[in-house]
């Protein structure tokens, strides 16, 4: 690690399809933030098991986002990318947590609300102290920074209450995460529904561009995404569906929304969503030329697993080590 580099640690599940709003809104800039940060990048399978998985298609499912880390352009010799099962720190961390987490705090994250609201056969004690694993994944590493998308700030707030609180305690053990704000990426809306964000669990399957959608599927769903009659592509908050098109647009070719209204001045929706489709099929033509490619090299992947589990696990256990100690846990003896 180089002196004075700055940590950063992010998260995703591997349920459901990653859309294309996951890619430019998170992965595409973790790529960047690879450059600028020591970054953990890990699959958060603990996550996923707060509500009920089919155990085959889940152990698939995380190989294939690991994978697609990689295809997204994650150098993961640099960035280190991970299984969190596979770093036994963060159940442990998570437990000692728990300790100096409130009832009350945890019943205020508005995420238990809505998931138990949709889950009310199965609110298990994993979903209600979700927030508190989290808080480990972060504070584990001492990250200076996590990326996280407003749905995820509320939890952010937890682990800084909960370190600043252990630290007052403790001395000053774990670093205290701030928010990652810089050029934040771009928020992707529904494609049937513009005030709400494109998200993988949606049930309407043309809301959504997945990430593993071939050319015709992409061409098809921007084609019937909702729009208005006013025929005008211009960026404005009065014309969500447009603007939505407009920032993938821009964010599938790194142009300006101001660039994008000049360029389809006095042209149709019609054309517009065609060069929309395209736009995206460009970005994800190859990043799925890459994951199938990697998914055939076993070998290698296994490689990345192996030993970026080794990598997580040793900055895990500097952070536990000191954390067991201040607890008050007798030390194994050295003999
Ligand atoms: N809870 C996050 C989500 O569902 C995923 C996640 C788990 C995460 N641990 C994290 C994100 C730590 C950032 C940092 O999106």
């Amino acid at each position: 690690m180089i002196d004075n580099e700055k940590v950063l640690f992010s998260g995703m599940q591997a349920t459901g399809n990653l859309t294309l709003g996951n890619y430019l809104g998170a992965l595409k800039n973790w790529v960047k933030l690879s450059d600028e940060y020591l970054c953990f990048y890990s699959v958060v399978d603990l996550h996923s098991i707060t509500v009920r998985q089919d155990p085959a298609e889940l152990r698939k499912r995380a190989r294939a986002l690991l994978t697609l880390y990689i295809a997204a352009g994650i150098d993961p010799f640099k960035a280190c990318i991970y299984f969190q099962s596979h770093v036994s720190g963060h159940a442990e961390l998570s437990w000692i947590l728990n300790c100096f987490t409130y009832m009350g705090e945890l019943n205020r994250m508005t995420q238990f609300k809505d998931k138990s609201a949709k889950h009310a056969d199965n609110i298990n004690a994993g979903l209600f102290t979700y927030p508190v694993l989290m808080a480990a994944d972060i504070l584990l590493y001492q990250a200076d920074v996590v990326p996280v998308g407003v749905d995820q700030m509320q939890h952010l707030e937890l682990t800084r209450d909960i370190a600043q609180r252990f630290n007052g305690i403790f001395g000053d053990i774990f670093t205290i995460p701030e928010a990652y704000i810089g050029k934040q990426g771009a928020k992707i809306m529904s494609l049937q529904d513009p005030s709400k964000k494109m998200s993988k669990s949606d049930e309407n399957p043309n809301a959504s561009i997945y990430l593993m959608d071939d050319t015709d599927t992409i061409m098809r769903k921007c084609k019937r995404a909702v729009t208005d009659s006013l025929a005008v592509v211009a960026y404005s908050d009065d014309q969500p569906g447009v603007k939505n098109l407009i920032d993938i647009y821009s964010s599938c070719t790194n142009k300006t929304p101001a660039e994008v209204e000049k360029e389809f001045e006095g042209k149709g929706y019609g054309d517009f969503k065609m060069a929309v489709g395209e736009s995206v099929v460009s970005v994800l033509k190859p990043l799925q030329d890459r994951y199938y490619e990697l998914s055939k090299d076993k070998a290698y992947i296994d490689k990345v697993i192996k030993e970026n589990a080794e990598k997580a696990d040793y900055y895990a256990q500097k952070t536990l080590r000191k954390v067991k100690k201040k607890v008050g846990f007798p030390e194994v003896p050295r003999i």
